[in-house]
């Protein structure tokens, strides 16, 4: 396993890092003790989770990944070989009984939410508190283009890191980090933390597979001049780039089946990129799904790519891939096909 350093601090973190989301949902507590297990022994050292999952969110889950994380922590006493990031979600309607339903990036909200997170993981500290996504609008979760709402309002980023300085100072968090940020929002937390106001965010957790490259147009820019890198999520794209939906399949328990309410995963043009990255790996002799995973990792501004899985043998399969290097003719073919399917799944 390859490691890399977490934004400019001294710790190393696998490129590969486990993703946990299914984790009391579509996966048992045992499930996720099985992949903590094996993701340890395969050198996996980096593990990201949230307060609000498992996914699909639901108020009656909240926090339940969190506990199956704990549990494992309780019983296997190895929490000192382990980075875990966590996440305090932002203000979202879906959320109305978490902490009142204010879900503020305020001194109230984030100090509950850390010693939330706290209990449920029983550890006394988070090596990578992260903000799930802004108080602000931005393109994320299917949004392409920026719309500006001029009547919104967010908490001063010098406030929620004051805030964040006293939790690292009492030892709770080690390092802060963001996600479904922008290219405006990134810059304007750096400036924040180098002007003095705490610390400093040392990485960008946002969704980036090969058809969904908009981290690229303004943030891998930032992330490597800032040292701030990629944390990718959902690099399959939810599954899909492995080609298994292609042609109207609906393999039963797979996410897409369970859950099928991520309609421009499916949408025709997606499903025709899927079909020429998965030719295209196959042309290689690559898993498709590999072949997904391996690409990003090799790109120059990513720290880890966070894979999710709900078996063993993908766990496998998506660890492995960090030992596969992409010749360069494969390379630019991606590039070729990119330049067809620019960006077919925000
Ligand atoms: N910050 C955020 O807003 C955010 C958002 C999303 C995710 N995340 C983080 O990123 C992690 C990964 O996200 P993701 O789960 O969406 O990643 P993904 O890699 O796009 O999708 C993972 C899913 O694809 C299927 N899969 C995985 N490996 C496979 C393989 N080798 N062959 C075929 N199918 C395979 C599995 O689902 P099925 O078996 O059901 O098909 C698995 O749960 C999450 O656990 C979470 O930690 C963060």
């Amino acid at each position: 396993m390859e490691y890399r350093r977490l934004g400019r601090t001294d710790i190393a973190v696998s490129a590969i890092c486990l993703g946990t989301m299914t984790w009391g949902r579509q996966n048992s507590e045992a499930d996720g003790h099985a992949q903590m297990d094996y993701a340890l022994e395969r050198g996996v050292n980096f593990w990201d989770t949230a307060e609000m999952y498992p996914v699909p969110p639901a108020e009656e889950r909240f926090g339940n990944t969190e506990r199956i994380i704990g549990t494992w922590f309780a019983s296997r006493k190895k929490r000192d070989k382990v980075i875990l990031a966590t996440k305090i979600i932002g203000p979202d309607g879906r959320f109305k009984t978490i902490r009142g339903g204010n879900n503020k990036f305020d001194r109230r909200n984030l100090l509950a939410a850390i010693d939330d997170s706290l209990e449920r993981l029983k550890t006394d500290y988070i090596d990578l508190y992260q903000l799930h996504w802004p108080e602000r609008s931005v393109n994320a979760f299917g949004r392409l283009m920026y719309q500006h709402h001029p009547e919104e309002s967010f908490t001063p980023f010098e406030e929620v890191l004051g805030v964040f300085a006293e939790a690292v100072k009492a030892g709770k968090i080690r390092h802060v980090g963001l996600s479904n940020e922008s290219a405006w929002g990134a810059m304007s937390w750096l400036k924040a933390a180098d002007q003095g106001a705490g610390p400093r965010m040392v990485s960008i957790q946002n969704c980036y597979h090969l058809m969904n490259r908009m981290f690229e147009i303004g943030l891998a820019e930032v992330a490597i001049r800032e040292q701030c890198g990629l944390l990718a999520f959902s690099p399959l794209a939810m599954g899909t780039l492995s080609g298994k939906y292609l042609n109207g399949a609906r393999p039963e328990g797979a996410r897409m089946t369970l859950f099928p309410n991520f309609p421009r995963y499916m949408a025709p043009r997606a499903q025709e990129a899927t079909a020429a990255y998965v030719a295209l790996a196959r042309k290689h002799g690559l898993d498709p799904a590999q072949m997904a995973l391996a690409w990003i990792t090799g790109r120059d501004f990513t720290t880890a790519t966070i894979v999710g899985a709900t078996n063993l043998d993908q766990l496998k399969s998506n660890i492995d891939s960090a030992e596969i290097k992409l010749s360069p003719e494969l390379v630019k073919e991606i590039e070729e096909l990119h330049r067809i399917y620019t960006i077919p799944v925000p």
